[in-house]
């Protein structure tokens, strides 16, 4: 990797750190926290799209009935949780969980980018081929009629297990042929569930982004084939973004309202980055200079604190640092950001902290523990936003710069729980044992 000479002595020093795959927090220098005019309509156009699935996804898919169609979490504000991680309300402020990790249909935060891309695709598809009329009922798509038209055409994606979870699932529930190409870091049970919907694997023994890469190879081959880029899709990002106006609603409905002396913090795992990306995004339109989104990511798969730290013009991997891009958080297990987001997230990005695998362990256990929450190892990164904001020297200089006029005490902080509730039983205790061993001192 070039190393910018240019860098400044703190994103130098930054750099040391994570090259040891010590913890680390990066607060980015060309952070502009704004009115966001832009990520605005992005969302308007996100909301109205979801809007217009909603009575064919309360067809497809019997769970969402009680909902009439929409996806969505609960946020739940976790006071036993807190106290249990440390953080104090005087200091740390108030923290919540926005519960993606529960979401129905796919049981992870990629319900909200997969399921969307996948139908958007589907009424493209149906629309540009004269088998639906543009403003005909788009619940035709549920039909047998529309399940024989899907059959003959065939959705692929390369993921670490969620994103084929959610695209597999909603492609087949239409009809599609379905193939997901996973990283050698899939979950034997993401595979296996997978394989029971009907969804074709195929295995690679390299990474994400190699099995990324295979099943875009494999698509371009063959016209029937639609390819969901994780690395580049607009539409992933764009599903992803309508979270933020879902957030501003329960918050209104337990009486919080954000603003400057009330900002909102987001800690959201990123692997990819489309995620947190499109979260991000969705937010800043939604509450423009009061949020302040944090990206998280395991130590040794740090790949969008380095391409944000490095500029998103050079091309950036954690092997070339000398990772391992190895973690039991197989859903952030990615050596390379994705080039959209980054270019997105420029200015619209607070930071990025890094956290071990044993710590993610024990917090997952913690979590388990005090609130009762089901989740997998890449889902509970987020508990430690308030740590690094409000106990490093970095986070301190971040709050002096960006929170002039709001008391730590009334702060919002909300950790998003991005996956776990499928989890198997035995899996899940597997990592409650591996968790329960004892935290590791260097971190809380
Ligand atoms: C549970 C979980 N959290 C977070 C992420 C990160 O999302 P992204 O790769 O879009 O950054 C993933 C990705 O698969 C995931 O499975």
């Amino acid at each position: 990797m070039t190393i910018r000479p240019d860098l400044s002595k703190l994103d130098a020093e930054t750099l040391e750190t994570v090259k040891k795959a010590a913890p680390s927090l990066w607060c980015n220098p060309a952070y502009l926290p704004t009115r966001d005019e832009e990520a605005a309509t992005g969302l308007k156009t996100a909301i109205s799209d979801w809007h217009m699935l909603a009575p064919l996804l309360e067809k497809l898919f019997p769970e969402l009935s009680a909902t009439h169609g929409t996806i969505s979490s609960n946020l739940t504000e976790v006071a036993p949780l807190q106290q249990a991680l440390g953080y104090t309300p005087k200091f740390h402020g108030r923290l919540f969980v926005k519960e993606d990790h529960a979401l129905p249909v796919a049981g992870s935060v990629k319900a909200r980018g997969g399921i969307f891309e996948v139908m958007m695709t589907a009424i493209n598809q149906a629309r540009s081929e004269g088998f639906l009329g543009l403003s005909e009922d788009v619940t035709k798509l549920a039909s047998r009629e529309a399940h024989d038209f899907f059959a003959e055409r065939t959705i692929a994606v390369g993921s670490t297990g969620n994103l084929g979870l959610s695209v597999g699932i909603a492609a087949r529930t239409l009809g599609y042929n379905a193939v997901v190409h996973m990283s050698s870091d899939a979950k034997a049970w993401k595979i296996d569930r997978l394989r029971r919907f009907g969804v074709k694997v195929r295995k690679h023994r390299g990474d994400y982004n190699l099995a990324v890469a295979a099943a875009r190879d494999a698509a371009a081959k063959d016209p029937m084939v639609y390819f969901v880029d994780d690395e580049a899709s607009e539409l992933l990002f764009r599903g992803y973004s309508a979270a933020a106006m879902e957030l501003q609603t329960q918050l209104k409905q337990i009486g919080v309202e954000i603003g400057p002396k009330q900002p909102l913090f987001l800690y959201l795992p990123c692997g990819i980055g489309g995620a947190p990306g499109g979260i991000s995004y969705g937010a800043r339109g939604v509450f423009g200079p009061d949020v302040h989104c944090f990206f998280a990511e395991p130590t040794q798969s740090p790949s969008a604190l380095l391409q944000m730290l490095h500029g998103t013009e050079l091309p950036t991997s954690v092997y070339d640092l000398g990772l391992s891009n190895k973690t039991e958080a197989d859903g952030m297990a990615v050596a390379t950001m994705s080039k959209l987001v980054a270019n997105h997230m420029k200015q619209r990005l607070a930071g990025v902290y890094t956290v071990d695998d044993d710590t993610l362990l024990n917090w997952l256990t913690l979590a388990y523990q005090q609130a009762d929450l089901k989740l997998e190892p890449s889902a509970v990164i987020g508990f430690g936003g308030p740590h690094f904001l409000i106990d490093t020297a970095q986070g301190q200089a971040f709050c002096q710069r960006h929170l002039a006029r709001a008391a730590l005490e009334n702060v919002i902080h909300v950790a998003w729980t991005t996956g776990g509730s499928f989890v198997p039983e035995l899996q899940f205790q597997a990592f409650v044992d591996q968790g329960s061993a004892g935290a590791p001192d260097h971190i809380l």
